[in-house]
């Protein structure tokens, strides 16, 4: 169906596919994107599958692995929890918000180490939208300020990527963190013993 010139999927698996084809192409149209995500209204039966929250941390759940172009990963916060500050492995990153509201923080790249991380902006992303970043616009950090619900964001990176930096934000020192996975296609992972922090 289209509607102002954008393919409206009516479920995520729809909009999966609409994805799928935008990405055969070698260069994509980051609104274009944007819009085709921002089109589709979240319906929870569509990703409940995906959906599995950790009392401790933020969950990173896959959803689909787009033909080796993008992966598709729903995150799952509950009350207070929160990412680091942390770039995107000069990937395309979009957010978009599937329940609850998520507050994203951007940052610059820091100068020198040493120095404290000042806030350049913020912004409260509600349900349906769809937030981009990359690493020339900046860092972020995302969060769930809400105390009383849980958010749910379906977030594309494209080309995929399996580390990024995490910053400290009261001294700029940045580490390397993995990429991991609570579940992948509806099916959580095994457990594994190393410590790592997850980021997205
Ligand atoms: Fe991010």
């Amino acid at each position: 169906m289209e509607t102002h010139g954008v393919t409206k999927a009516k479920t995520l698996d729809e909009l999966i596919q609409i994805l799928h084809k935008i990405f055969a192409s070698d260069r994509i149209n980051v609104e274009e994107v944007q819009d085709v995500m921002e089109a589709y209204d979240s319906n929870v039966d569509d990703w409940k599958m995906y959906s599995k929250f950790d009392k401790l941390r933020y969950t990173r759940n896959l959803v689909d692995e787009g033909n080796g172009k993008f992966n598709l990963i729903l995150l799952c916060w509950g009350e207070g929890h929160g990412s680091s500050i942390h770039d995107h492995s000069d990937s395309h990153c979009f957010m978009k918000m599937l329940q609850g509201e998520l507050k994203e923080t951007l940052f610059d790249w820091p100068k020198e180490e040493g120095g404290q991380m000042t806030e350049r902006s913020h912004k409260i992303l509600k349900e349906n939208t769809v937030a981009y970043i990359n690493d020339s616009i900046g860092l972020h950090r995302v969060e769930n300020v809400s105390h009383t619900e849980g958010s749910v964001s379906l977030h594309l990176y494209s080309p995929p990527f399996q580390t990024c930096q995490v910053f400290d934000q009261r001294t700029s020192h940045k580490t390397t963190a993995q990429m991991t996975f609570w579940s992948k296609f509806g099916e959580r992972t095994p457990f594994t013993t190393t410590a790592t922090k997850e980021n997205n």
